[in-house]
């Protein structure tokens, strides 16, 4: 699966943005890939709920929100009752991480964990029983257009190991700086689900970006 990254788009035209990513099942964009970013948990700002909702109106693409904001047991939730298709939060900023999976799921969003290139995986397997995803964060986040870090592909490995011996039940997805040279060792390491904002959004032509990053997946 492919997930586009609206970090990259234009934000004064979101909805075009977003339906040029956009396909024939299995062609186009999977989920749209909306990162949220509160200035205190990561040092940048970006967009909340309000444009959340609106561009819930303006595309059909499930819409993957990617919280990077402290507090995210109290805040969350909104943007599953607006529709969000997954919503991940941070493990490093949620305090019940467990009930804010089940708030989620009630709400009727799929619940999404993600973890920062220096978080270990292994004290969290127990909490991820909870969880829908699992987002593997390969650059430090904040920022689009960053270089891979390959070293989370380690924590990949132990995912998929853990998936495919029935111990969790989630799909892997990897984030940051994932394009036509790193997407390939990503996906031997066993991710779903690739996140691509530069990669994508640069392109000359990001509809083809997205079916290019597909094919070389699969290889
Ligand atoms: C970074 C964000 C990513 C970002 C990825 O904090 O979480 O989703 O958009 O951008 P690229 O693909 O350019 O690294
Ligand atoms: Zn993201």
């Amino acid at each position: 699966m492919i997930a586009p990254s609206i970090l990259s788009a234009d934000f004064a035209r979101l909805a075009e943005e977003a339906a040029v990513v956009a396909g024939p099942p299995g062609e186009g964009a999977d989920w749209l890939h909306v990162d949220v970013m509160d200035a205190h948990f990561v040092p940048n700002l970006t967009i909340g709920l309000p444009v959340v909702q609106s561009l819930r109106k303006a595309t059909d693409i499930p819409l993957d929100c990617h919280l990077m904001i402290e507090d995210p047991d109290r805040w969350a939730i909104g943007y599953a009752e607006t529709g969000a298709y997954n919503v991940t939060v941070h493990v490093e900023a949620a305090k019940d991480p467990v009930a804010l999976a089940k708030n989620l799921r009630a709400a009727g969003a799929k619940a999404g964990l993600s973890i920062k290139p220096g978080t270990p995986l292994e004290p969290h397997v127990e909490v991820l029983k909870h969880y829908d995803t699992l987002l593997v964060m390969s650059v430090e986040p904040g920022f689009g257009g960053q270089k891979f870090i390959p070293e989370v592909l380690d924590k990949v490995r132990t995912a998929r190991s853990l998936v495919d011996t029935g111990h969790l039940r989630l799909l892997v997805e990897i984030d940051g700086g994932i394009n036509a040279d790193t997407i390939e060792a990503a996906a031997e390491a066993g991710v779903d689900c690739f996140v691509a904002g530069s990669a994508v959004y640069a392109a000359d032509d990001p509809g083809r970006a997205v079916r290019a990053l597909r094919e070389q997946a699969a290889k």
